[in-house]
């Protein structure tokens, strides 16, 4: 079988185009998420706890106060600064997050992440 050289060469080099846009895209930057802040959001200006902190730690926050309310029945949680919050998914974080989509979703999916709340808790359906 002297054509076996040639159809190795041939089978890699198409294995190679096949393939192209797959790894293409996983060895070069894909785009970092960039969540979108509402206008409510916009003029709150802060988040419940720091930006950096939220951004690291939200999902602990939101445990804790599911704990709180559902075992302790504690529906006021006061942040670092002293300000008070009701410590709800749906009628505080997104009610200033509003667009789920373009702001929580952005980085889940980036992230492979894919929060199972919303089988449950409710959020307004995103209009433009
Ligand atoms: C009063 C309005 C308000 C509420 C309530 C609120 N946020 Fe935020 N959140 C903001 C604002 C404003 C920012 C951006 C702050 C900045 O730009 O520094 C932010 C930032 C964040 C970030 C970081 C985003 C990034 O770009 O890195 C996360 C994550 C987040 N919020 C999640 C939550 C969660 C989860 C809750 C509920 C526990 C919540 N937020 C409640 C206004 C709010
Ligand atoms: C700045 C990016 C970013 C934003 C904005 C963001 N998240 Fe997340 N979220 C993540 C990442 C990354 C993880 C996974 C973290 C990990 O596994 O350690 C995560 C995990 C979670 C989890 C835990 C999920 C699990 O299966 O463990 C919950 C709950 C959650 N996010 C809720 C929210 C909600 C609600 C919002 C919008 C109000 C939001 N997040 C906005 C980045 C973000
Ligand atoms: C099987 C349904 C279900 C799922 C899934 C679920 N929850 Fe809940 N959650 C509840 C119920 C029921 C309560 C109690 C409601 C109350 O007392 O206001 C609650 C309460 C909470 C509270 C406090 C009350 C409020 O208004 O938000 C938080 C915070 C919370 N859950 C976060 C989460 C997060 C984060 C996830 C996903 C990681 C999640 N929950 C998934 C059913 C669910």
């Amino acid at each position: 079988m002297k054509d076996k050289g040639k159809i190795i060469v041939g089978l890699v080099i198409f294995v190679a185009v096949f393939t192209f846009p797959f790894w293409y895209n996983h060895g070069a930057a894909t785009q970092a998420p960039e969540p979108e802040l509402t206008e409510k959001a916009k003029k709150a200006d802060k988040c419940v706890e720091e930006t950096a902190y939220m951004r690291k730690e939200h999902m602990q926050i939101l445990d804790e106060w599911r704990d709180t309310v559902v075992r302790d029945g504690k529906r006021l949680y006061v942040n670092a600064s002293g300000k008070e919050y009701m410590a709800s998914l749906s009628n505080t974080c997104i009610d200033c997050h509003s667009n789920k989509e373009k702001f929580c979703d952005k980085c889940h999916d980036y992230a492979s992440v894919d929060p199972y709340c919303w089988d449950c808790h409710t959020y307004p359906e995103e209009k433009e």
